[in-house]
């Protein structure tokens, strides 16, 4: 159905001339057109502009949003939401003194998640992952990547992929999936990891390529979990089969991480809360896209991304939330753009970026989402009636949205 938006207060991201991300000084720059229009028709971006030049379009249903704003639907380009069960048992753990290493140390962590998955029906995980899709498209997420890597098994690992395959079937927002087998060690390999990585090379591999179950590659390169060497063995298996390697680098150490990622033609090198000067120079003459994931840092407390150091050296940014039951346990977008800007000292205009045009190219969707322009799909956040932009990473934690589109259909 053809719909046409009218009096909306700003329009924001709005994008003439496409563009694949935006970098230093430019992110800014957040250009947008005040009391407008939009036109939607089957389900794309068909015309925009200022009400002064309003078309009439016969059968359109003409929607008036005085006084409230349009916003591209959020991409979050990094995410764990199949997984199975929860870990508070964990998070108290935490609040009575553990550290996130020791508990994982003991045991628990990935490898926790990793038990309870194996354990759980695929239609069950098929469910239980569904009620987290659907929650986050009511939060205004039109596109999200979700990793596999609670699975840890050939067949839990499959099981994954597999529910991400249905849930791509079965909703209207975009989703990517990524390859994340080497997440953690399991127990049964501790004393030969290298088995581990051959088998996710020989075994699950060729499967996800044969069922076409993941288009990214990823893995945990961190002390403690995979060195920078297991780094360069797994993103070259992905490559020889066309998977392109999103990576979990610097959480807690940089230890070479990024440049690994650089040298295999990494689309995102995610979490940097540690970063050298040597990692900013790798990513300077690359096309990876850093990405933030501020919820992890507020649920772990550990530090944030350095947003500031990363944005003035030139760089892009995104923002992504990293929803994953035990890093982060929540998938809201609105959350990670105001603590961007309260945490991270950016601006709304560089969050509102990083979390839209950006956050699109981290994932790979930028020609279709992220952005205002013709052609692409009309996936939107309505906001309620409010002041600005700004006011929501202003007001944090409050809810804005008054109602998401998803290919021009409201949810
Ligand atoms: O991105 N760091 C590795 N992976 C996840 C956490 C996984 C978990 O604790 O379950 C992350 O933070
Ligand atoms: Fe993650």
């Amino acid at each position: 159905m053809t719909k046409l938006f009218i009096n909306i207060k700003e329009l924001v991201q709005v994008r003439t001339e496409p563009v694949s991300y935006v970098s230093g000084e430019e992110m800014k720059v957040l250009p947008t057109l005040k009391n407008a229009y939009l036109l939607v028709k089957d389900g794309l971006i068909a015309d925009f502009g200022s009400m002064d030049s309003c078309p009439e379009i016969s059968g359109a249903k003409v929607i008036d949003v005085r006084g409230k704003m349009i916003l591209p639907a959020w991409c979050d380009s990094h995410t764990h939401i199949v997984f199975a069960g929860n870990r508070e048992g964990e998070f108290v753990d935490r609040i009575n003194g553990l550290s996130y290493e020791e508990i994982a140390q003991r045991g628990g962590g990935i490898l926790n998640s990793a038990k309870i998955l194996n354990e759980t029906s695929e239609d069950e995980l098929y469910r239980q992952s569904a009620v987290r899709l659907e929650e986050i498209m009511k939060l205004g997420t039109g596109a999200v990547e979700i990793k596999s890597g609670y699975g840890l098994t050939v067949e839990g690992e499959l099981k994954m992929l597999r529910v991400i395959k249905r849930l791509k079937e079965s909703y209207p927002l975009e989703i990517k999936a990524t390859f994340l087998g080497a997440h953690a060690i399991p127990a049964k390999y501790k004393e030969d990891k290298s088995d581990y990585l051959q088998m996710l090379i020989d075994e699950v591999l060729p499967v996800i390529a044969e069922e076409k179950l993941a288009e990214y590659i990823d893995i945990f390169c961190e002390t403690g979990y995979f060195s920078v060497e297991d780094t360069e063995l797994i993103l070259k298996a992905g490559q020889k089969y066309g998977l392109q390697p999103k990576v979990h680098v610097n959480q807690f150490n940089s230890i070479g991480g990024v440049q690994a990622s650089v040298k295999y033609n990494a689309l995102s090198v995610d979490h940097l809360e540690e970063l050298k000067d040597e990692d900013i120079e790798a990513l300077r003459n690359s096309t990876a896209m850093p990405v933030a994931l501020p919820g992890c840092s507020f649920f772990l407390g550990i530090p944030y991304t350095p947003a500031r150091r990363i944005i003035d050296a030139g760089l892009p940014l995104a923002l992504a939330t990293d929803y994953n039951p035990g890093s982060a346990p929540s998938g809201d977008m609105n959350f990670a753009v105001s603590a961007a800007c309260v945490k991270m000292k950016m601006n709304p205009e560089e969050a509102i970026n990083a979390a839209t045009i950006n956050a699109a190219y981290a994932m790979g969707v930028e020609k279709s989402l992220g952005s205002i322009t013709i052609g692409k799909k009309a996936n939107l956040i309505l906001t309620k009636k409010i002041n600005s932009y700004g006011f929501i990473p202003y007001s944090f934690a409050g809810n804005h949205i008054e109602k998401v589109y998803l290919n021009g259909e409201g949810i």
